[in-house]
């Protein structure tokens, strides 16, 4: 039962007895993870001080710069997760391939996998707009005791026990989803507690907002085109307003308050689209459904596509259920 004034702390515990598999396991992880944003959050809040904005040197698997809070970041959540023993295995965003862990110990027993986009948004680093970290978490299908393997990591969106993203904007917030609904929490810096703020979020049926990349417009695909048109035509509660932050974080949980639609379809340049399935849109996607919101690929449930390889892009519609709806109506029509 939430309360006001409920601590993160406290909410896990009291929540840990309606989770259907009560170890405890989970509640330690996402304590874990906890503890993570609340040191990432500390490095973000200061990186306008201190000299470690800019590119770090290195690019990452998929050819694309690394910022340094992304390597600062990465290591904090792999640390804190490693450190306290909790998962089997991690994969990253920023790493080429899975992490295992305790492979050594064969009495290990930990269950759960995690999968996370360290820092998203990252292009925004520099020019102090907000960021986030996304989370996944899996049971592995592997037998406990063993060294995980690929298949732990490839599953269906729909076999996720756990997701959420932590926003580090003009408050930090912590929102995520057990498959019970969505909760947010919002961290007083001062005493660095995160408080239940929006007890079961919900989108919107509807929505006003639509956040799209524009300027890729030309390369979309005749169905998103014309969805954007209809969004701009003066009709009805129409013309939509545009927003576009260009991180998913951000322009998801402004669309989830407000209600609205994120697309980031593929184009002629992008032929799956920017947006990786495992890290980005899987967990959202679980957050969107639990959140009474819809999550699609334009033609697809977003929670049903099989993954091939932990990297894999995926063009993603997300947010307000009959927004979304229509976008895929668009997409129909256009075949
Ligand atoms: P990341 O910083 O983890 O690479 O993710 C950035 C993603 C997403 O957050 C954002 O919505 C999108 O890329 C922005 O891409 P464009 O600059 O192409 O619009
Ligand atoms: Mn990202
Ligand atoms: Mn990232």
């Amino acid at each position: 039962m939430s309360r006001q004034n409920q601590t993160l702390g406290e909410f896990i515990i009291e929540n840990q007895s309606s989770f259907k598999y009560t170890s405890g396991e989970l509640s330690r992880l996402i304590n874990s993870i906890r503890l993570a944003a609340k040191v990432v959050n500390h490095e973000v809040n200061k990186a306008g001080l201190v000299d470690i904005i800019g590119a770090a040197g290195d690019t990452n698997i998929q050819g694309e710069d690394q910022q340094k809070l992304d390597v600062y970041a990465n290591d904090k959540f792999i640390q804190t997760l490693t450190n306290r023993n909790i998962v089997c295995g991690i994969a990253s965003e920023e790493e080429d391939d899975f992490i295992t862990i305790n492979s050594q110990d064969e009495n290990h027993q930990n269950k759960y996998v995690v999968l996370i986009d360290p820092l998203d948004g990252s292009s925004n680093i520099d020019v102090n707009v907000s960021v986030g970290t996304i989370f996944s978490i899996y049971r592995r299908v592997t037998p406990v005791g063993t060294p995980v393997t690929i298949k732990d990591f490839l599953q269906k969106g729909s076999q996720q026990v756990a997701a959420g993203y932590v926003v580090y904007g003009t408050s930090t917030m912590l929102v995520y989803t057990t498959g019970d609904g969505v909760n947010g929490f919002t961290l007083n810096p001062a005493i660095g507690t995160f408080y239940l703020s929006h007890p079961d979020m919900q989108f919107p049926e509807d929505g006003k907002i639509y956040s799209v990349n524009e300027g890729n417009y030309i390369h979309f695909p005749k169905g998103i085109k014309d969805y954007i048109k209809y969004c701009q035509m003066e009709e009805g509660d129409r013309p939509y307003t545009s927003r576009y932050i260009g991180s998913l974080v951000s322009d998801f949980h402004r669309n989830m308050i407000k209600g609205g639609i994120y697309m980031y379809p593929k184009s002629s340049k992008n032929s799956d689209g920017k947006l990786r399935l495992l890290y980005e849109c899987n967990p959202m996607a679980f957050l969107a459904e639990q959140a009474n919101g819809k999550a699609s690929d334009g033609f697809t449930r977003i929670m049903d596509i099989m993954p091939t390889e932990l990297h894999q892009r995926v063009p993603f519609i997300c947010g307000s259920k009959n927004m979304v709806e229509k976008a895929e109506e668009f997409m129909r029509n256009a075949q």
